[in-house]
């Protein structure tokens, strides 16, 4: 499954060439994988119809088949396609939200083949902003299942050149279409319970969802260490990794830096290799000391803008530990502080 030629496309992410929009989706049609750029990341995607077509993206990303992707959609005229008894929310919402970086999971429509959703009744599906992508969607005018275009557990692909990284020599194409903006991966939200659940913080915060719904339930029991319950299906595994471990650390500004050089010190007298991932302003806190250090930016929108690239860059330097802490968990802080646990493995260091 590694010997196809991968070609990359760089494609104009504002008003997308139309002859390689075209390629791009007589590919899809044809059964092949097409990475292309998302408001969020830069996904995998695969004609949602083709139950061969989606295996191929499972085998490409090294992926479980019980994890399940989401389809994507350029027109709400698509959904009834995909899903069935969708609830009067779900058009509320999407008024509201799409296209954009927010997910759905309804009751899966039977035109919908099983692997898409790892064989659960439901789907889960979103419409994308990304102009590369509407173009892609509505040229291959099929509906397209697109995880993340990573490997299986690394940091998702916010960049052509991540996705060559992962994926070269396995998929079909790339359309390089610069860095996707947001950075981190759709909210998703069940709108199969009684009660609208989030599944996965993302790009639309809670506290924007909950002016329009009410009685929002959480279900990261990560963000509320009293809320108990499973999560989706995908968000049990080791996930975000990059190679070196990563250790999140976690408490009072004034003791986060200490905390941290006195644990930086205690890796470099083992011989240990050691980066760190700082916002801007902490940048010369460690700087007398023999480390690598890559910024994650000022605002929770840069954060969350270079987390993933922030990871992978940290990781080319060659180090064996790599030293972060949490910021706020409100707003975007909330998708952020959910994938840097995930990358840690859910171990948090309290100081
Ligand atoms: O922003 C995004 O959502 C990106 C871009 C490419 O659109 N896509 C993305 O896909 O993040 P992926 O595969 O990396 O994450 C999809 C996750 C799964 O791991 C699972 O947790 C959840 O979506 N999911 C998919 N289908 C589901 C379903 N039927 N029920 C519950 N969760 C589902
Ligand atoms: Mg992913």
């Amino acid at each position: 499954m590694s010997n196809l030629i991968t070609r990359v496309i760089s494609i104009d992410p504002i008003a997308p060439e139309s002859q390689y929009i075209n390629e791009a989706a007589t590919i899809l049609r044809a059964g092949g994988l097409v990475a292309f750029p998302t408001e969020t990341v830069y996904g995998l995607g695969a004609n949602a119809l083709d139950a061969r077509a989606v295996d191929r993206i499972f085998a490409a990303k090294g992926r479980p088949a019980s994890d399940p992707v989401i389809v994507h959609i350029y027109d709400l005229a698509q959904l009834p396609a995909i899903a069935i008894k969708i609830p009067d929310l779900a058009y509320q919402l999407a008024n509201q939200f799409w296209p954009g970086p927010l997910t759905f999971v309804l009751l899966r429509s039977p035109n919908v083949p099983a692997n898409v959703s790892a064989g659960m009744p439901s789907v889960a599906v979103r419409m994308p902003s990304h102009p590369v992508a509407v173009a892609l969607l509505r040229a291959a005018n099929v509906p397209v299942a697109a995880p993340s275009a990573n490997r299986f557990a690394r940091p998702s692909a916010t960049s052509a050149a991540h996705v060559l990284e992962d994926l070269g020599g396995r998929i079909d194409i790339i359309l390089e279409g610069g860095a996707a903006i947001i950075g981190v991966e759709s909210t998703i939200i069940d709108l199969t319970k009684d009660h609208p659940t989030v599944l996965r913080p993302g790009g639309i915060t809670f506290e924007t969802l909950r002016t329009h719904i009410p009685d929002l339930q959480v279900v990261s029991k990560h963000l509320h260490a009293d809320e108990q319950g499973i999560e989706a299906p995908g968000m049990l595994y080791k996930h975000y990794s990059p190679r070196a471990e990563l250790l999140l650390f976690n408490g009072s500004a004034d003791v986060l830096i200490p905390a941290m050089r006195t644990h930086a010190i205690k890796q470099i007298e083992q011989g240990k290799k050691v980066g760190l991932l700082l916002p801007a302003n902490e940048l010369n806190t460690v700087a007398d000391l023999p480390v690598e250090i890559v910024t994650l930016g000022s605002t929770e929108a840069e954060v969350s803008h270079n987390l993933f690239s922030a990871m992978r860059s940290l990781d080319q330097t060659g180090v064996d530990v790599i030293l972060v802490h949490g910021f706020s968990r409100s707003g975007l802080g909330a998708a952020i502080w959910d994938r840097l646990l995930r990358a840690a493995e859910g171990h948090i260091i309290e100081v």
